[in-house]
């Protein structure tokens, strides 16, 4: 794959991770949201983070390319400190893709606008490079063909997929990832993640916030899971998706992988691969 990612230069240390969170804390007013969030994410690896509404998982998200910005902590992407005040933090932007629930996308502009206009505006690349990025982009999403259509034809997961091609389109370094399928019509979820899936498997650093326990199994090198603003528990995915280890991790699990049972805590199906792609629990607080 012909990627256009980041310049290779400019990174001390080639070990070092692509994204570091050191005591991170958010507060809105007196809502303590993130309460000393400590999170390294390597190079190439998928991590997902889990939990429960409200537990600031969104907030981490926008935290790590400074949507919002930390109340104290520091966060780093592929070295830069993003939370030193004299950081510019356009340019530490750039490395850093993210995709969102809602695609965000210009309704008034087709596909292929979606995908050039941020490039032209944010990067500076003239027509003919950017509609080749375009391209190449909306090809690795499997959408070659809808580049002249405009976002209201499409299904939603078509949406969403240009959305990632949008990203993409900008040569991240890092793709964060914060519900990704949660807007979408059951089954049209399969589509996005096997996106997803793809650009794991390519090497992309990711972070996932997803309510997808199957595709965490499956593709995620590590899942975080995450309640009241800290970290709980965190390890490979299939220990923690499986084999919890803490009581309130079991107890999310049980509630997302089967929303229709609400079991006495402790109660847990432990074993076998229940997660399903298709069968889409919702955010477990109705939120
Ligand atoms: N921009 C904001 N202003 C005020 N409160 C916010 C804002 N964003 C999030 N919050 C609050 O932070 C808490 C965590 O929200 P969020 O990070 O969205 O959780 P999650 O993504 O895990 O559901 C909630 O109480 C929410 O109301
Ligand atoms: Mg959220």
């Amino acid at each position: 794959m012909s990627r256009t990612t980041g310049t290779a230069g400019g990174t001390m240390g080639a070990d070092r991770p692509e994204i570091e969170i050191r005591g991170l804390h958010k507060s809105f007013g007196d809502n303590h949201v993130l309460r000393g969030i400590d999170l390294d994410v390597a190079r190439g690896e998928v991590v997902c983070v889990i939990g429960p509404s409200g537990s600031g998982k969104s907030t981490l998200l926008r935290c790590v390319n400074l949507l919002e910005e930390p109340s104290r902590g520091r966060v780093l992407v592929g070295g830069t400190e993003l939370t030193d005040p004299d950081v510019d933090i356009d340019a530490a932007r750039r490395r850093i893709g993210m995709v969102f629930q809602q695609f965000n996308l210009f309704p008034h502009v087709s596909v292929t606008g979606n995908l050039t206009l941020p490039q032209r505006r944010v990067l500076g690349r003239g027509k003919a490079e950017a509609l080749a990025v375009a391209r190449e982009n909306l090809e690795r999403v499997g959408l070659a063909g809808k580049a002249d259509a405009y976002p209201a034809q499409l299904s939603g997961g078509q949406q969403q997929r240009v959305a990632i091609a949008r990203a993409l389109s900008m040569g991240p370094e890092v793709m964060l990832f914060d519900e990704p399928t949660s807007a979408l019509d059951p089954e049209l979820v399969g589509e996005v993640l096997s996106v997803m899936r793809v650009l794991a498997g390519e090497g992309m650093t990711m972070m996932v916030v997803t309510h997808e326990m199957s595709f965490a199994r499956e593709v995620a090198d590590r899942v975080v899971f995450m309640d009241g603003g800290v970290v709980v528990e965190q390890g490979p995915a299939e220990q923690v998706v499986t084999r919890p280890a803490r009581e309130r991790t079991r107890d999310f699990l049980n509630r997302v992988l089967d929303p229709a049972a609400v079991r006495a805590p402790g109660v847990q199906q432990d074993d076998d691969g229940r997660g399903r792609e298709d069968g889409r629990p919702d955010a477990p607080a109705g939120g």
